[in-house]
């Protein structure tokens, strides 16, 4: 969480956030940088997602990845409490186990800015937008994808954590090859409702280098817990 030194550090799983050289920079990185070697539940999630939504990177299919991508830490905070209603007598323990609940409700906010911020350009595009393809059949995906992240933290939470690590590497590489497809960005400002809560930025590319950003401190704090997995 080497990136936690940069930038403004908001909280437990809140990433910081970044001004824009370094925005550009971080940019660079992604795209410099090869994707994890994704595992199969991964491999499997992101066919199914461009079967149904094609390869082409848009704004909406971008708003199914956020849906989906708040459900691990859903999971992973249920499994958290869960655990303190059995070690509640152990403090010592029960406490470690708060604060990685902290982390989970950090993350699972800063994913839900994501989706609303996409919800909201997507809204002012005026775009119409399948009711199923783009409402039930995410709902649908995320209620299977919370039961498999839940069910891994079960068994072995060190499979649940890999799985989110995959998932948000691919994000943060799609996020960076969405703002280099897209250099009239860097022209438009970004007005939005959620200014007070995302910040505010020098155009709507600087907003999305922000939010693949975001992703990789996402994927190397679950890497980290793959190491660190088990509460104790
Ligand atoms: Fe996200
Ligand atoms: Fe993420």
């Amino acid at each position: 969480m080497t990136e936690r030194a940069h930038g403004t550090y908001a909280g437990a799983g809140t990433p910081p956030r970044l001004p824009h050289q370094q925005l550009i920079a971080v940019q660079a990185e992604t795209l410099d940088t090869p994707r994890r070697r994704y595992g199969p539940a991964a491999r499997l999630l992101f066919v199914t997602l461009d079967a149904i939504y094609g390869k082409k990177r848009t704004l909406s299919k971008f708003k199914v990845l956020e849906l989906v991508a708040r459900v691990p830490y859903q999971a992973w905070e249920q499994a958290a409490y869960i655990a303190i209603t059995h070690v509640h007598e152990r403090t010592g323990m029960a406490r470690r186990i708060h604060d990685r609940v902290a982390e989970t409700r950090g993350q699972q906010d800063n994913e839900q800015w994501h989706l609303l911020i996409l919800d909201e350009l997507i809204g002012k595009s005026g775009v119409s937008e399948s009711r199923v393809k783009y409402f039930w059949i995410p709902q649908a995906i995320a209620v299977v994808y919370y039961q498999v992240s839940w069910l891994l933290f079960v068994i072995r939470p060190k499979w649940s954590y890999r799985l989110n690590a995959d998932f948000e590497d691919h994000a943060e590489h799609e996020y960076a090859h969405l703002v280099q497809e897209h250099p009239e960005w860097e022209h438009m400002p970004f007005e939005s409702q959620f200014t007070a809560d995302y910040g505010t930025y020098d155009s709507l590319a600087d907003v999305f280098r922000q939010i693949g950003h975001d992703e990789r401190v996402h994927k190397r704090e679950s890497e980290q817990d793959m190491t660190n997995a088990r509460f104790r």
